[in-house]
């Protein structure tokens, strides 16, 4: 069977033209697909499909089908073409990278996101939440976006890079943010990675901040090397990595500084920049619904008791709880579900693609190899009929029983099957401990007219500052 039998094939409702057909339309706008998403799930329902440059692209908004993609079929797929063209800037790492690659650094990262050594982490995700918010003063205006990206930062470089926070690791977040601005224009220019080498502004904008990207990682990777001790961090573990060649000869070799470099950037890009954005759409969300917000400060005062006097080192405006300990996670349970219930309205990974090696069977529909496959995170968790009034922000829909009546993958910001987010332990601890030492002490208040407006970049991020006020609970 080859791809011209269209007869053999049988899409699932859609678009009758091409997708440049409907470039007049307000629900295709460069940069804006979650527009087109919902188009194509209200006109047609939880499938549909669309064509683009000669390609068949099929949106999913059902749950069934997006495990056949993610693991029952998963072998018929690899990452579509937005996700390969981010190697420019991720090279071979763990997210870029097709199998065999991928499969053999997975196994060469995955320990460094195992339960108990995640656990040893906590600590400084507490002292870091904490001295964070110890510099803040009641009434002080904060962007929560920027201070989030801060911490998350930090957290990433000192558990899992075990270097200090620098001038040059802070300004991985400004060169992200460059990168982020030029993203659309990234992904939308056909075969950038030919063009790369041209003077076209956009381009040397890249190149510019990818390069110092690079001096940073490899500074860390140099730096590593030369103290000559291993850390027990996740570099460490790279750099003195072995794998077997898959040649007769066996022979064992360490990991190439390009793949150390590809792993390095691509860890610290994905562990910081989406778990900083859903902290920072918690407290805006927080913010607007003081009923979800009582339950919390109930739950963290419960938790953290109130212990005056007794925390004498602390900084001062944290008088009233004590610090969180890892042996107070399994009970903060509330805000667990505040973090879960976050991430359903914003999710930070807010859509994911594949691209079929093979036909594809979905319920009645027979779809060719080299079709894409979209499936959104976003939308599935405002879809009613699995969250009823979805706008309403609940964390309660995150009590065991209401999720075990939905089916898995109508909630799956950390993805699924062997593509799964290697750092969601990481995430949901770090989450779930920052909010705790924060909120046990501080109160925000959004400041914006309007609600503020998500933009579907490389995460979903809050377009311009998230500015809210600050006031101290016991003062609250
Ligand atoms: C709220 C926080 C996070 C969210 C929502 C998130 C989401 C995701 C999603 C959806 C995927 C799968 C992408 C796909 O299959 O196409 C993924 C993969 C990945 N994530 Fe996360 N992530 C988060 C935090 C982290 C952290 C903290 C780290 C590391 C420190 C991390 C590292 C990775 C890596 C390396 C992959 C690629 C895994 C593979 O393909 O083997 N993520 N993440």
């Amino acid at each position: 069977m080859t791809r011209s039998d269209s007869s053999e094939w049988n899409l699932p409702p859609g678009l009758r033209y091409p997708l440049h057909f409907y470039a007049h339309k307000p629900w295709v706008k460069l940069g804006e697909p979650i527009r087109l998403f919902e188009y194509l799930h209200r006109t047609y329902g939880s499938i549909a499909h669309y064509r683009f440059m000669g390609t068949p692209i099929i949106f999913i908004n059902e749950p069934d089908y997006i495990r056949e993609i993610l693991v029952t079929q998963a072998s018929s797929f690899v990452k579509e073409r937005t996700v390969r063209r981010m190697k420019i800037l991720l090279g071979e790492g763990l997210i870029t990278s097709d199998d065999p690659i991928h499969i053999r650094q997975r196994k060469i990262v995955a320990p460094a996101f195992h339960r108990q050594r995640i656990a040893a982490y906590a600590d400084e995700i507490i002292t870091s939440a904490a001295r964070h918010a110890g510099q803040w003063k009641s009434g002080q205006v904060v962007d929560i976006s920027a201070a989030m990206m801060s911490l998350s930062l930090e957290l990433v470089a000192r558990t899992l890079f075990h270097t200090e926070v620098t001038d040059d690791i802070r300004r991985i977040n400004d060169e992200v943010n460059t990168i982020m601005d030029l993203y659309n224009f990234l992904i939308a220019f056909p075969r950038m990675e030919k063009f790369l080498h041209l003077p076209i502004p956009g381009v040397v904008k890249f190149r510019r901040s990818r390069a110092r990207l690079d001096r940073v990682v490899h500074r860390l990777i140099e730096e590593h090397k030369r103290a000559g001790v291993d850390k027990g961090d996740l570099l460490s573990m790279l750099i003195s990595s072995r794998y077997e060649q898959s040649d007769a000869s066996a022979e064992q070799m360490g990991m190439s500084d390009e793949q150390i470099r590809d792993e390095v950037l691509t860890i610290f890009l994905a562990g910081y920049e989406t778990t900083a954005n859903a902290l920072a759409w918690t407290w805006y969300l927080l913010s607007q619904n003081p009923e979800a917000e009582a339950k919390l400060h109930v739950e963290l005062d419960e938790v953290l008791g109130l212990h005056r006097g007794q925390a004498a080192g602390d900084a001062a405006p944290f008088s009233s709880h004590r610090l969180p300990t890892l042996a107070d996670y399994p009970a903060l349970r509330y805000t667990e579900q505040v973090f879960a219930e976050s991430m359903r309205l914003y999710p930070p990974a807010w859509a994911m693609g594949r691209l079929s090696t093979q036909p594809v069977t979905l319920g009645p529909y027979r779809i060719p190899a080299g079709a894409h496959f979209f499936m959104s995170q976003y939308m599935i968790s405002r879809t009613p009929e699995f969250y009823p009034d979805p706008l309403r922000f609940d964390p309660d829909r995150f009590l065991p029983e209401a999720r075990a009546a939905r089916p898995r993958f109508a909630y799956f910001p950390f993805g699924g099957g062997s593509r799964q987010c290697i750092g969601e332990s990481f995430a949901w601890m770090e989450g779930v401990l920052a909010i705790a030492t924060i909120a046990s002490r501080w109160r925000m208040r959004y400041l914006g007219s309007a609600p503020p407006v998500p933009q579907a970049k490389i995460t979903l991020r809050p377009r311009g500052p998230l500015l809210v006020r600050l006031s101290q609970r016991e003062n609250a």
